[in-house]
């Protein structure tokens, strides 16, 4: 176990067992518990411990047995991420499904209680919650991102077999008649060309139209699409591992994509039935949903409250761009159009994009700190903006502007989520630092430091800051992700 998850698992018995003795040595740790005051089920519930013992029978945790139930690939042994739905999509700043039960934990939250999503991004923390019995709701702007976590929700409504019987008719189809498909002539057939080479392009677009006619469930139809959507990319004209958008200079995969998809299906089909499976005698909570919604819009999400705790990973003040790589999957689906998905990326939080227009109008909010950020942040802004030197090119020229709207924006996202919350609501957050160096001077972006100062303002009290240690959530671009992030604890005050 890395530190933080040794950390993490002592806080958890801590809080849920305060009279248990614990114990760490070389063989692991040990947590002695008089049982006879204990919920057994209460035990099973802790996320970094393999089994319980008591009175000579042994019992695996709940978290075992779903990270147990995922099918090897290969001889791989590390910890499992990708277990049930987890591995559905890819989606850049996804964190892993452990931190969520820990946090689930830490917060106290329990069946029947229901979490608050405020970025919900793939859908982890949702997917995660239902998997514990625990309803939410989420919220993204980016509509694929809904999309994803909705598939994974959906993924728990189907059976491996049903998903397999109809995407192996789909892809049969497709597999004689994709040569046959017209492409449209339109904005999005379009995009889609300049992208796809012919023969990738008539595949993709039969097996959406084939999906569609074929596959009348729309369980079934969004976790399959959810899979070619998540295939797209690597048979694309786009350079698969780039972050921003670059012509494609590596040699396509040496596997056909429909075979390549057909073993995705059979994939997903194993692990949505293998958690299945494990949670036969569990409450299962489906009444989880993930909404497009902006969280800054506060007339939005008027009809949403009553949240017993939120938890979420947000974007970094200067965020990736989770746009850009995933343009193709937006637009084959459907849910933007080319020019709505430049605007997309453009008005996420964190985002990097800044226009003439913007930057002039953030300058002037800048200057009397029109949005009230805290006055050390505010301060921090201004110092960033006098560093500004010659030698600055146009990115970190924007820099103090886009820093100072990044704090604008998470200060609206608290008062909203501070709303909605429960009194004495938790609220979770996994964030790590940025770096930016303007007139060759290093700027070290404490933003869990700064978020929290934030959220002190508006109403909420730190109750703990955990530093996770080498935590890194995958697909976080290497100079973009510092290795450490934090785990922050608030509590809505009364
Ligand atoms: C770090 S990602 C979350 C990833 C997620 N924890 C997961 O496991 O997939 C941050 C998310 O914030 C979303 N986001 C950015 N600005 C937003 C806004 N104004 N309202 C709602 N979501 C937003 C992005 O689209 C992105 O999905």
């Amino acid at each position: 176990m890395f530190q933080y998850e040794k950390a993490l698992a002592e806080k958890e018995v801590r809080l849920i067992f305060p009279g248990a003795i614990y114990s760490v040595s070389d063989g692991g740790i040990q947590v002695h518990i008089d049982h006879d005051k204990y919920n057994i089920n209460d035990l099973l519930k802790l996320t970094y411990f393999k089994s319980i013992e008591w009175d000579g029978h042994e019992e695996l945790t709940y978290q075992a047995l779903k990270e147990a139930s995922c099918p090897k690939v290969g001889a791989q042994k590390k910890q499992s991420t990708r277990y049930g739905a987890h591995g559905l999509h890819e989606y850049k700043g996804k964190f892993n499904p452990q931190i969520v039960s820990s946090i689930i934990n830490l917060c106290g939250i329990k069946q029947g209680d229901k979490i608050l999503e405020p970025f919900c991004g793939s859908g982890t923390t949702l997917y995660e919650a239902m998997l514990n019995g625990i309803s939410s709701d989420g919220f993204d702007y980016n509509p694929l991102a809904c999309f994803l976590s909705n598939a994974k929700v959906s993924s728990f409504r189907i059976s491996g077999s049903e998903l397999l019987k109809y995407a192996e008719a789909v892809l049969l189809y497709c597999e004689e008649n994709s040569h046959n498909i017209v492409i449209e002539n339109d904005e999005r057939s379009e995009y889609l060309s300049r992208w796809l080479d012919i023969k990738y392009l008539k595949i993709f677009e039969c097996l959406l139209k084939t999906a569609s006619k074929m596959i009348d469930d729309d369980h079934i139809r969004n976790v399959f699409l959810s899979i070619c959507s998540n295939n797209i990319r690597e048979y694309s004209l786009q350079e698969p591992a780039d972050l921003r958008i670059r012509r494609r200079s590596s040699p396509y995969p040496d596997i056909d994509v429909l075979t390549k998809i057909k073993k995705s299906i059979a994939e997903v089909a194993l692990s949505i039935d293998a958690i299945k499976k494990i949670q036969q005698n569990k409450n299962i909570e489906i009444n989880t949903n993930s909404h497009n919604i902006d969280i800054r819009d506060k007339k939005g999400l008027v009809n949403y409250h009553g949240y017993d705790a939120a938890i979420t990973s947000p974007p970094y003040a200067t965020a990736l761009p989770y746009i850009d790589t995933q343009r193709l999957s937006l637009i084959w689906l459907g849910l933007a159009t080319p020019k709505e998905v430049k605007l997309l990326e453009n008005s996420l939080i964190g985002s990097r994009e800044l226009t003439k227009k913007e930057e002039k109008i953030l300058r002037e909010e800048l200057k009397e700190n029109k949005n009230q950020i805290k006055d050390e942040l505010h301060e921090l802004c201004n110092d960033m903006l006098t560093s500004l030197g010659s030698e600055d090119g146009f990115r970190r020229q924007a820099m103090p502007f886009i820093v100072y709207r990044y704090f604008s924006d998470m200060q609206r996202m608290f008062k909203n989520v501070f709303s909605m919350l429960n009194s004495n609501g938790s609220f979770a957050l996994v964030v790590g630092h940025n770096q930016t160096t303007l007139g060759g001077k290093l700027f070290d972006l404490d933003t869990p430091t700064y978020l929290k100062m934030i959220a002190e303002e508006n109403g909420f009290t730190s109750v703990d800051d955990i530093k996770l240690d080498v935590y890194k959530r995958y697909d976080l671009h290497k100079a973009n992700s510092i290795n450490s992030e934090r785990l922050l604890i608030l509590r809505k005050k009364d």
